[in-house]
């Protein structure tokens, strides 16, 4: 895994509302354990960004079944490994100090989670703003036959 510490920025954001904004308030979340408060204000903050985190993973998981996407269940273990994360920084929370719960939260969120944005997330974002054109059409102009829209090729074969 890619250690480095990165940041939110613009240059992250697919276009898709619905997705880019959890994906922003994931870190803008993060970004407030440093430097900040009481051991009772780390712990609320880590029960909210950890609730907020499973939300984000299942409605992205959602989106996922309804546009038909085929390497659901390889980003399905990847989001489980990112939970797994999450309830042992939970579990561990008590016993570490606060710069420590920090340390946890940045290499969680902008570590693993940042390059889960940016090596991950982007292979279905063809597909959902094929989706969401498809969905916008008028249904009697839709193709016949096709309920949901095909994954783009990504590594098309010579001839
Ligand atoms: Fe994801």
């Amino acid at each position: 895994m890619d250690s480095r510490v990165n940041s939110w920025s613009p240059s992250i954001e697919f276009g898709i509302p619905e997705i880019d904004d959890q994906h922003r308030e994931l870190f803008e979340l993060a970004a407030s354990f440093r430097g900040h408060g009481d051991e009772i204000r780390v712990m609320k903050a880590l029960a909210i960004l950890c609730d907020y985190a499973k939300i984000h993973l299942r409605e992205e998981e959602e989106l996922l079944t309804r546009i038909g996407y085929p390497d659901i269940e390889a980003h399905r273990q990847a989001h489980s490994q990112f939970r797994s994360m999450l309830r042992h920084l939970l579990q561990d929370a008590r016993s570490l100090t606060l710069d420590q719960v920090a340390d946890r939260v940045e290499a969680l969120i902008n570590g693993w989670f940042y390059n889960h944005i940016v090596r991950v997330d982007k292979l279905y974002i063809p597909m959902v703003i094929a989706y969401k054109a498809y969905q916008a059409r008028p249904r009697e102009t839709r193709p016949l036959g096709r309920a949901k829209p095909v994954l783009p090729a990504t590594d098309p074969t010579p001839e």
